[in-house]
């Protein structure tokens, strides 16, 4: 089958490699020439694990090519997938920019009957118009179909996720489509469910909503254990081992980010207001989470009032571990707090150091040497949970530090650890020890 992935962030990338590695001939298109040219020598923009392996693999076998032509990437493709990104509009609704143009281009520029499949988080409804725009827009009387394909790949283990998913999606109204995508999809062995292409849309939505709700759950109860005395991680080991509750997504911390939750859920709660529906669940999933990424600040002035002219180290700037990208990133909101107070920061992360610098500039530090990070400073906020971070020892915490304060906003170390040291630590959802 001949695919084309149109639009190549990290859904598109991701897909097209590893749909290369299931042997198909896959071209990605994208307008973005720089992009394209670092591809083309086998080299990924984004850092995620296997990743640019796979790449290498699969261009040298001649089944993986990138171009920024339309007319090339469209003409004779059987099957395209739309992985452009919808991004939030200031008000939280959805931008179907990119969606619009792909849709217009495709339609000029297909010379045959194709399956579209839409993989980018879209509104439900959104497939109907790339329908319509498609079939009114096309140069001849191609049959074009439209499929809602949602992804669930997670950053940092996307490679593993498209091979060893829960499940595919596949929303669709034409079962001869759907039996395409499902052999397409056969050899990963992963459940299909097949709905209608209006559910397909809300499945994404949903599932970003649930996992985000989870997380904001279990951040309200670490916030009344911190009151009583109770032991967050112990609490969610004891929820999580009925299956009915799962034990995934039940890590307290200081707050979701990244490219998806935070978007999808206010998109989700837009969605509702259109239809007269408030969402009042998923606002407060979207307050909590606001009010976990100012604890880290709100904590330290409790125990140092005014940060200005103090060292402060921030470690962790990506928004997870095994992952270079900061969007929606917990450092970011606290470091931005931390320039306000005119705190002289130090950053540490072991790959979103460039990403940073881009978004903040030099009016801090930055370092990929978690020792280099603690020289001297007085306040160590952790923001995330790196495996360097969470094997670096305490005790040099109490080497490198000036009387430390940490404050462990993915609680990175057990109680038992933190009791042996003579450090002021504050985690959330657990005792502060000093
Ligand atoms: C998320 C979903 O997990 C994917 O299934 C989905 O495909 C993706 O969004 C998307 O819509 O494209 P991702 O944003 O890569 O994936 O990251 P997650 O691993 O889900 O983590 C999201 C955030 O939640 C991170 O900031 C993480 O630190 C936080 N988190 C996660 C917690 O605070 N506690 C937890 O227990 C789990």
């Amino acid at each position: 089958m001949r695919i084309t992935v149109a639009g190549i962030g990290y859904v598109g990338l991701v897909t097209a490699v590893c749909l290369a590695d299931l042997d198909h001939e896959v071209t990605c298109v994208d307008l973005n020439k720089s992009k394209i040219d670092m591809l083309q020598t086998g080299r990924s923009p984004i850092y995620e694990p296997d990743l640019e392996h796979l790449l290498e693999k699969n261009i040298s076998y001649g089944r993986l090519f990138f171009t920024t032509n339309p007319k090339t990437a469209y003409k004779e493709a059987d099957l395209i997938f739309i992985t452009v990104g919808t991004p939030a509009n200031k008000d939280g609704t959805v931008d179907l920019r990119y969606i619009t143009v792909v849709a217009e281009t495709i339609a000029q520029q297909i010379t045959n009957d194709v399956i579209i499949c839409t993989k980018s988080t879209v509104p439900v409804g959104t497939n109907e118009k790339i329908k319509q725009i498609i079939d009114n827009l096309k140069a001849g009387p191609f049959i074009t179909t439209v499929i809602s394909n949602p992804e669930f790949l997670r950053e940092g283990s996307a490679v593993f996720d498209f091979f060893y998913g829960d499940r595919i999606v596949i929303g669709s109204d034409n079962p001869e489509a759907s039996e395409t995508m499902e052999k397409l999809y056969a050899p990963l062995h992963i459940p299909v469910i097949k709905t209608d292409i209006r559910s397909a849309e809300m499945i994404k939505y949903a599932s970003n909503a649930f996992l985000a709700t989870k997380i904001s759950f279990i951040n309200e109860i670490a916030a009344i254990c911190e009151k009583l005395d109770a032991n967050i991680d112990e609490v969610a080991v004891g929820i999580g081992s009925d299956k009915r509750i799962g034990n995934h997504f039940l890590r307290a911390g200081i707050g979701y980010g990244g490219s998806c939750f935070p978007k999808d859920t206010k998109a989700l709660a837009q969605l509702a207001g259109n239809v007269q529906h408030s969402f009042e669940l998923l606002d407060a999933v979207i307050k909590v989470n606001n009010r976990q990424q100012s604890l880290p600040i709100k904590k330290a002035k409790e125990v140092i009032p005014s940060l200005a002219g103090k060292k402060v180290s921030v470690l962790g700037l990506a928004f997870k571990p095994g992952t270079d990208d900061i969007r929606e990133s917990a450092s970011l909101k606290i470091m931005k707090e931390l320039l306000q107070e005119k705190a002289l920061i130090t950053a540490y992360d072991p790959v979103a150091v460039p990403n940073m610098q881009k978004e903040l500039g030099n009016n801090l530090s930055y370092t990929n040497d978690i020792c280099e990070a603690l020289w001297k400073s007085e306040l160590a906020i952790i923001s995330t949970e790196w495996e360097q971070i969470k094997q670096f020892p305490l005790s040099l915490y109490v080497k490198y530090m000036k009387d430390p304060v940490i404050i462990d906003g993915r609680n990175c170390y057990s109680m038992d650890e933190v009791k042996k040291h003579s450090i002021h630590y504050i985690s959330i959802g657990r005792p502060t020890h000093i």
